[in-house]
């Protein structure tokens, strides 16, 4: 071992003591070779450097300041550094644990060996790249994707702090698992190849053509099911075409119903054939408008910009699947979400099906507009289903939000593992920590004062809390 960097002062104690330094020297974290059990037991202490404070007794006296200032000296060589130091681990014979005892005052201080920062943070030389150890540029962060994915994780940050970035290195070095990755920008098609994924795109996102279904995506009443129901028998050859769209339907819609009035005015409620519309029997002014149900049918069925057909897009669970959703608006983006993860669901609780898939990772941007905390989505119950059962059925969520605060709690309380980009609010912070099985108040001002490319890497994957300057 080389040269003592310093020596441990006064009141040391388990959670944190304080050295003493004679030289400024490099290095976040120390180690101290210590002996306990009435000097039976040898064992390394590690810890990791909080603060620094530079101390010159020479300086304490002002008198002093004077006389240095007109003979222009300055007395750096008796400067002295306060050291805190926060203990990681004790590693001893029989491994490496919390520290029970704290070191004795005098005890010289090293600055640790890479191998032993190595070992202490439980860092492997395999698994996912994701970066380097923000103090100790040298040593590269792997994680296993096994633990990784062991329950699901979140991605959290500012904007523009590093989480779609972090997210499309993690996705391309994902090995043993397929990816759905739900995007509102179009920012991850350029990972495709590398992630040998297949990107749909607003073309691609045609959901089945089914009255049911239609109904419970535009929340019809019953009476508007009821009639769209007979709208869609009477048209089928309108439904023989590939795709169209939300407005094509009810433009067909419209059209019909115009036919119709025009061919018996006075018809009966609910049929289409003789139907009945309000006011047209008394002939009066209200002849060439549309009864109100019929109208907010109309403005129901037109308002989402979606796509259907008899041949509905078909999320290949063999393959990874990026779902470019940049060209849809918000409402429309949660009923392709909706459908897609029901539809993985379904198949993944099927045992047959599942054992012929891969695991998968479906990684959600923006989950705050998908599963919010407060009010209720399309899909967002679906996101709560995915991330109750997830685990045992091999699927695995990632969840990227700028705002952690408005996503939903059950959803980001079951993440086991959390990558906190910079974070300025402290409220913020306390609310992450306060939510997620993973409790770290004294982390608060860390996660403050990371730069664009930093997180700090918590929980399962983790045996340490690791700040990760993010390089893939
Ligand atoms: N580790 C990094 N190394 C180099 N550049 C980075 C790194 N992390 C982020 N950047 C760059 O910083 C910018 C913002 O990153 P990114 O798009 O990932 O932010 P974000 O957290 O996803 O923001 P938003 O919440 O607005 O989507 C990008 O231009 C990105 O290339
Ligand atoms: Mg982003």
């Amino acid at each position: 071992m080389t040269k003592a960097i310093g020596k441990v002062v006064d009141k040391a104690g388990i959670r944190e003591f304080s050295f003493v330094a004679t030289q400024y020297f490099q290095g976040d974290f120390v180690e101290l070779e210590v002996v306990y059990s009435g000097g039976k037991k040898a064992a390394t202490i590690v810890g990791e450097i909080i603060h620094k404070e530079a101390t010159n007794p020479y300086f304490e006296k002002p008198s002093a300041i004077n006389y240095l200032s007109e003979k222009d000296e300055s007395i750096t060589s008796w400067n002295l550094y306060i050291v805190k130091v926060k203990p990681i681990a004790v590693i001893d014979g029989e491994g490496i644990r919390k520290l029970d005892f704290p070191p004795s005052p005098g005890t010289n201080v090293y600055s640790a060996e890479e191998s032993t920062i190595s070992h202490v943070l439980g860092l492997e030389n395999q698994g996912i790249p994701i970066g380097h150890l923000k103090q100790q540029g040298s040593l590269r962060i792997h994680l296993s994707e096994d633990l990784l994915c062991r329950t699901h994780f979140s991605i959290l940050g500012r904007t523009g702090s590093g989480k779609s970035y972090f997210a499309r290195g993690l996705a391309k070095c994902i090995k043993d698992r397929g990816l759905i990755i739900f995007s509102p920008t179009e920012e991850y098609n350029e990972i495709a190849k590398d992630i040998n994924a297949q990107v749909f795109s607003k073309q691609d996102l045609l959901l089945p053509l089914n009255t049911s279904y239609i109904a419970s995506i535009y929340g019809l009443t019953l009476q508007e099911e009821i009639l769209f129901g007979q709208f869609m028998e009477k048209e089928m050859s309108f439904t023989q075409k590939a795709s169209f769209s939300n407005q094509e339907i009810a433009h067909k819609f419209r059209a019909m119903i115009q036919a119709k009035r025009k061919e018996k005015p006075q018809t009966a409620l609910f049929d289409i054939e003789t139907f009945d519309i309000e006011g047209s029997s008394r002939g009066d002014a209200t002849k060439d408008k549309f009864p109100k149900f019929i109208g907010s049918l109309l403005s129901k069925i037109g308002s989402k910009s979606l796509f259907f057909s008899k041949q509905p897009m078909k999320v290949p669970f063999s393959r990874s699947t990026i779902i470019d959703m940049s060209e849809l608006d918000l409402e429309s983006q949660q009923v392709i979400m909706m459908y897609v993860l029901s539809n993985l669901l379904e198949s993944y609780r099927d045992e047959k099906k599942r054992r012929t898939f891969p695991k998968v990772i479906v990684m959600i941007e923006e989950v705050h507009n998908f599963a919010p905390s407060v009010h209720a989505t399309i899909c967002k119950n679906k996101i709560i289903q995915v991330a109750r059962e997830g685990r045992k059925l091999g699927i695995t969520l990632s969840l990227i939000s700028q705002r952690p605060r408005h996503f939903d709690q059950t959803v980001l309380s079951q993440c086991g593992t959390l990558f906190l980009f910079h974070i300025p609010h402290p409220d913020d912070v306390e609310h992450i920590f306060g939510i997620s099985p993973i409790y770290r108040r004294d982390l608060v001002d860390t996660v403050r004062e990371l730069m664009v490319g930093e997180c700090l890497v918590l929980g399962d994957t983790a045996r340490y809390p690791l700040l990760c300057s993010v390089n893939f």
